[in-house]
């Protein structure tokens, strides 16, 4: 599962950087379709993190419980921030602090998911 879990989430970050130059070109089409699949990733990380979340807030012998949370929180911030950079870009925005936030966040996801848990 966490393999199918950092699969998920990589691909995504490529979808969505493939996406974003696309969109930044002006290709509305082609930036529509990367941004579906960006959106299907998404899908699959909510699944693949969902199911070992659960797994793990069902499992007795798991203590403490509160890195997971943080890690799930960071994790849907990351994707939210995506999709929050991906429609203000489709419109014409394009705003710093989003990538600040957006930067952050994921680097926090990984050194949750790598070092904390
Ligand atoms: C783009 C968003 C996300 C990124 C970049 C990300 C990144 C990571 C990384 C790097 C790991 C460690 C994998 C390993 O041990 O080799 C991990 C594990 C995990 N993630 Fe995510 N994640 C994201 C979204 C989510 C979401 C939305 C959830 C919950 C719904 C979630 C729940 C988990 C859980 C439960 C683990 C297992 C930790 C463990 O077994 O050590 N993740 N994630």
């Amino acid at each position: 599962m966490t393999h199918a879990h950092v699969t998920s989430w990589l691909l995504a970050v490529v979808f969505f950087a493939v996406a974003y130059m696309l969109y930044k070109k002006g290709d509305q089409k082609k930036s529509k379709i990367f941004h579906m699949i960006t959106r299907l990733m998404y899908l699959l990380i909510l699944g693949t993190g969902g199911k070992m979340i659960f797994d793990y807030f069902t499992d007795p012998t798991i203590v403490n419980r509160g890195p997971l949370v943080v890690k799930m929180i960071l994790g849907l911030s990351v994707i939210g921030l995506m999709e929050i950079i991906l429609v203000q870009k489709k419109r014409g925005e394009t705003k710093f602090m989003n990538w600040v936030f957006f930067w952050i966040t994921f680097l926090l996801t990984m050194y949750y998911g790598w070092m904390v848990l």
